[in-house]
């Protein structure tokens, strides 16, 4: 008797402990989300994805959010933009991609070649506006830059490596070989060390390459290049210019001149580069957004390429290795 007493209480105690359990979980869970769904709905929902942390990405997303702001899309007053960061990792970016989709995005903008490639492996029925994608169609994005069809198009910040290796030309002439310093997973950087090569076949340079996996191996592929070549090179390689520092650290203090390929990497300590302003291209990705937002097809946008160029040095850079800048570069660029 006892014992069937202290049974049933205890069924009591354990069903009215589970009621109440019950009980907030629906108060907690289902009246606030369905608020919460309501309001979301109303407004547009924008997904950023950053494939990592580096200067020029980070000017690039900035100018993004600023170019939204001017264009009527103010974060949490007439859009909600979720802003992810892909760390440099495929796997945390394919989570990213999955959360955009699910959510349901208006528009997914993926800033960087393999944030975009992510994104289109998990959806291609949301809207993509890409920002700075070297090469669109060789990392196969779009099939065409003028008409790109299905439900993607954005900017692209390619580059000539002529033009890049012809300031070598004028700043440090009487090179012959060139260290080629880059990433051998990026879609970005395979396409301009193929031009590359075009170019150095024609004029007769040696091309010696020296490529990394991850950022951690950047400082011995940099040394790997020391005592071999006459200039260093490196592609807008995102691997690479996540470990600047170390790179142009490497290259400086061997006294050899290390020409790059984006305005950030020679502020953070390159010698020189030919190249975009990422704030232009951050600006002309957002006015894409704001062309989709208003009801626009992603893919019948012409992907925008960048056309103004100009030399960026770095003074600091520059003395180190011992070089006189000349004064034809020094009258037409912008000074770090
Ligand atoms: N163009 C690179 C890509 O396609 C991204 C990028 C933008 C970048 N700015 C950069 C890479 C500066 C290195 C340095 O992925």
């Amino acid at each position: 008797m006892k014992n069937t007493m202290k049974k049933v209480l205890g069924i009591a105690v354990i069903a009215v402990m589970l009621l109440g359990l019950l009980a907030s979980c629906g108060g907690g869970s289902t009246e606030p989300a369905a608020e919460g769904d309501d309001e979301a709905s109303d407004l547009p929902l924008i997904g950023i994805m950053k494939l990592m942390d580096h200067t020029s990405l980070n000017t690039i997303e900035d100018s993004i959010i600023s170019g939204l702001e001017e264009r009527g899309y103010k974060d949490g007053e007439s859009c909600v933009i979720d802003r992810q960061d892909g760390q440099g990792d495929m796997s945390v970016m394919k989570t990213i991609a999955q959360r955009f989709t699910a959510n349901k995005c208006d528009v997914i903008i993926a800033i960087a070649t393999p944030a975009a490639q992510a994104v289109l492996s998990e959806t291609t029925d949301i809207p993509l506006i890409f920002a700075a994608v070297t090469d669109p169609i060789d990392a196969g994005i779009v099939e065409s830059l003028e008409n790109p069809g299905g439900n993607v198009s954005g900017t692209s910040d390619a580059i000539s490596p002529s033009d890049i290796i012809g300031l070598a030309e004028e700043m440090t002439p009487g090179f012959q070989k060139i260290g080629a310093l880059y990433s051998a997973g990026e879609d970005n950087s395979a396409s301009v060390i193929k031009d590359l090569k075009v170019f150095a076949d024609e004029k007769g340079y040696e091309i010696v390459e020296s490529t990394v996996t991850s950022s951690t191996e950047v400082q011995q592929a940099a040394q790997y290049l020391a005592d071999k070549v006459d200039i260093v090179f490196s592609p807008i390689d995102n691997t690479v210019a996540s470990a600047m520092a170390v790179a142009s650290d490497v290259i400086n203090s061997a006294g050899i001149p290390y020409y790059v390929s984006a305005d950030s990497m020679v502020q953070d300590g390159a010698l020189a580069t030919y190249g975009i302003d990422y704030t232009i291209l951050g600006d002309e990705t957002a006015d894409m957004v704001a062309e989709v937002l208003g009801g626009a097809e992603a893919g019948s946008l012409p992907v925008r390429t960048m056309s103004e160029m100009s030399v960026y040095v770095n003074q600091e850079t520059a003395d180190a290795i011992g070089l006189e800048i000349p004064q034809s570069v020094l009258d037409r660029a912008t000074i770090f």
